[in-house]
């Protein structure tokens, strides 16, 4: 049993700003008897997320559950224990690891996750505008080795994008997380579940691949592909290659344009780059790099990143990391996981 001193001192270090919004009943309690939660530290497009601490050890911690409106989804409750099991699955230093689950009073599941102390891309992309092309390489070549395991294990992520790359500085110089297999495709999904994602768009709609745009359920690795060869375009030209008017145009356009050339668009971008974003953002998955092996073969081929890409990089991140806010969720790109079918 915690004493009443122990509990007041681990209370006043979690320090819960007066809590507002969706969730905000959770701050401050106890979960399954475990862990107390602290204040909201992100919100995705299905997902609120909790730091807290678990009372076995006083470890930082981060919980997290779905969004109210989504608590009664089976799918959904299935896809956030599925990070768990991506967790568990793929061993890769890059993938957040998940400690335990339990259900909270509405009988919706939560997670409880390893805390990431960094700054998402997203935040250094507006903060800095663009990246060099060897940084953003750099950036490229660590997400596909962790994409490379994902997908080895018969997982697509669907919704890789620069929120989601978190990057800190460690003992061992650059770090880097790839957040959120919350809406992956997952060979271990039961058919019916595969059948119920038909003619249903996943992942955030500038960043979606055309496969996915179309509500194709059996996307595969290079469906991944796309998303990053979006980010690595944004991290060049401070612009995703597809926009719209509304959610709908713009996947229609992702379905049936092909992306501007960004070498056209930039100066400084060569042909030999200017191709390998070509050949990751292709409208037909078969005119893409077949896996994310061949994207990191391609960029290693290059040349261009040296030993000073990652110090500069580093030297971009900025060192106190501030509360994460997903703004996202407002805007079109926003939702996370876009359930309106689209046809
Ligand atoms: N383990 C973590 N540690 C720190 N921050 C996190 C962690 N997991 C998520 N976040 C923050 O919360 C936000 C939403 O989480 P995410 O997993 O993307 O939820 P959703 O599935 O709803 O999109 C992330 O963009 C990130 O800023
Ligand atoms: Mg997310």
């Amino acid at each position: 049993m915690w004493s009443v001193v122990g509990m007041k001192s681990i209370r006043s270090r979690i320090r819960p700003k007066a809590p507002r919004g969706e969730r905000s009943e959770l701050v401050g309690t106890i979960l399954e008897g475990k862990y107390l939660v602290g204040d909201r530290i992100g919100t995705g497009g299905t997902g609120i997320v909790f730091s807290a601490i678990r009372l076995a050890d006083d470890a930082e911690v981060v919980i997290k559950t779905l969004r109210t409106r989504f608590a009664e989804s089976g799918d959904l409750c299935r896809r956030l224990r599925r990070e768990g099991e991506v967790a568990r699955r793929v061993h890769h230093p890059a993938i957040v690891r998940v400690f335990d689950e339990g259900m909270l009073h509405d009988g919706s599941p939560f997670i409880v996750m390893e805390r990431i102390e960094g700054e998402g891309l997203n935040q250094i992309l507006r903060r800095e505008g663009t990246l060099e092309i060897d940084e953003a390489l750099l950036l490229v070549r660590r997400v596909c080795d962790v994409l490379h395991h994902a997908h080895a294990k018969g997982y697509v992520h669907r919704d890789v994008k620069p929120e989601h790359i978190i990057l800190s500085a460690g003992p061992q110089g650059l770090e880097f997380r790839l957040l959120d297999f919350g809406v992956c495709a997952a060979d271990s999904a039961p058919h019916d579940e595969r059948e119920r994602e038909r003619g249903r768009v996943y992942g955030t709609p500038n960043y979606v691949s055309p496969e996915q745009a179309s509500g194709d359920p059996d996307v595969d690795g290079r469906a991944d592909v796309f998303g990053l060869g979006v980010c690595l375009f944004e991290m060049l030209l401070a612009r995703v290659p597809f926009s719209g008017r509304d959610v709908t145009q713009l996947l229609r356009r992702i379905i049936r344009e092909d992306a501007p050339r960004a070498g056209l668009l930039d100066f400084r971008i060569s042909r030999e780059v200017d191709a390998l974003i070509a050949k990751m953002i292709a409208r037909v998955p078969e005119e893409r790099f077949a896996s994310a092996r061949a994207v990191s073969r391609a960029v290693a081929s290059l040349e261009l990143v040296d030993a000073s890409t990652e110090t500069r990089l580093l030297n971009k991140l900025r060192s106190v990391a501030a509360e994460s806010e997903d703004e996202t969720v407002e805007a079109l790109d926003g939702a996370a996981l876009l359930a309106a079918a689209f046809g």
